[in-house]
């Protein structure tokens, strides 16, 4: 019986990659940027794909091929179309709590860096102005309140490092307040842009929440407040967002995710100085990256040898019947 075919479209450490070629006839891909038409092909004739949020795994792809499991290296699954993958039985992995301390981390930072002003003044420094004045002032983190969209694990994380810089946190999630001994305040949506100094977004991307913090919102925010964003680009009418800066009507925002990626210097938002800008490295850190692979892995070896992946997304996807190893 020939072995199935495991496409890995991700730069993965070379041990896991043998531990998958042990069950496997793996086709690897470390590079699925430079190699997309590569990535492409080989997904229409995989069993297994392992694939990072960089590959997009459209309806018309899915139905071109045969494909049983896609294990997304990302929490996120918005590069695959997941309801064509249940409608075909295709069931889909991500690696869920593996980064939340790496991806709160990246959010606690560029809240610090933007209300300290700490771009501003590496490049006061850098451009010789220290010389001769002294750099302009940030603001205090300790006392301002941050109002977090969106309350899982990543959300929670990162309330855990805003009470220890002294912040008020405050969420709003659709599903209601949180169990009663939390130190968070539950907020009315509009109220928490309303009130917050730090509006940080933690909510999936899904066709309804694609664009949802619009216009709209940047009007109900503080002339003061900046927007964070570690979740993900399109969440945000990225339009609106560089009028509202234009119009000054935030004070700024510091985006680890953009609607289009990767993006170019001469991007609307590369102009504003009081925007802090970073290249969606929110897990990017040695430990966290290798966590996800190996969590990925797991999701291939539970899949092939239990018949379920450890991090299934769509549960109502059909379990394919095992076949024989
Ligand atoms: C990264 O963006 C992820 O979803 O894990």
């Amino acid at each position: 019986m020939s072995r199935e075919r495991l496409l890995i479209a991700a730069p993965m450490p070379r041990d896991l990659v043998a531990k998958l070629e042990k069950s496997f006839d793996v086709v690897w891909v470390p590079d699925p940027v430079s190699a997309a038409v590569e990535v492409k092909e080989q997904l229409t004739q995989s069993d297994i794909a392992v694939i990072t949020v960089k590959t997009e795994l459209s309806r018309k792809m899915i139905e071109a091929g045969s494909l049983r499991l896609v294990a997304n290296v990302a929490v996120g699954v918005d590069n695959i179309d997941v309801a064509a993958a249940t409608e075909r039985g295709i069931v889909v992995a991500n690696t869920p709590g593996v980064l939340d301390s790496a991806v709160a981390d990246l959010a606690m930072m560029l809240i610090l860096v933007a209300g300290r002003s700490l771009l501003a003044s590496d490049d006061w420094l850098r451009s010789g102005k220290w010389v001769r004045a002294s750099a302009p002032l940030g603001v205090d983190i300790a006392g301002k309140r941050l109002g977090l969209l969106g309350m899982g694990r990543i959300g929670r994380k990162l309330a855990d490092r805003a009470l220890a810089h002294e912040m008020d946190v405050s969420y709003f999630r659709p599903s209601g307040p949180l169990d009663a001994d939390v130190a968070f305040d539950f907020m009315d949506r509009d109220d928490l842009i309303r009130e917050s100094d730090f509006v940080s977004l933690h909510f999936p991307l899904t066709p309804e929440t694609a664009r949802s913090f619009g216009r709209r919102e940047f009007d109900l925010m503080k002339e003061s407040a900046y927007l964070v964003n570690t979740a993900r680009g399109a969440l945000v009418d990225e339009r609106a967002l560089v009028d509202a800066l234009r119009r000054r009507a935030i004070a700024g925002a510091a985006l680890d995710v953009m609607t289009e990626e990767p993006i170019s210097g001469d991007h609307p938002l590369c102009a504003f100085p009081n925007v802090v800008l970073t290249p969606h490295i929110g897990s990017s850190t040695v430990e966290t990256r290798r966590s996800m692979m190996e969590l990925a892995v797991n999701n291939v070896m539970a899949f092939k040898f239990h018949g379920a992946p450890v991090a299934q997304v769509n549960l109502e996807a059909e379990v394919p019947r095992r076949r024989a190893p």
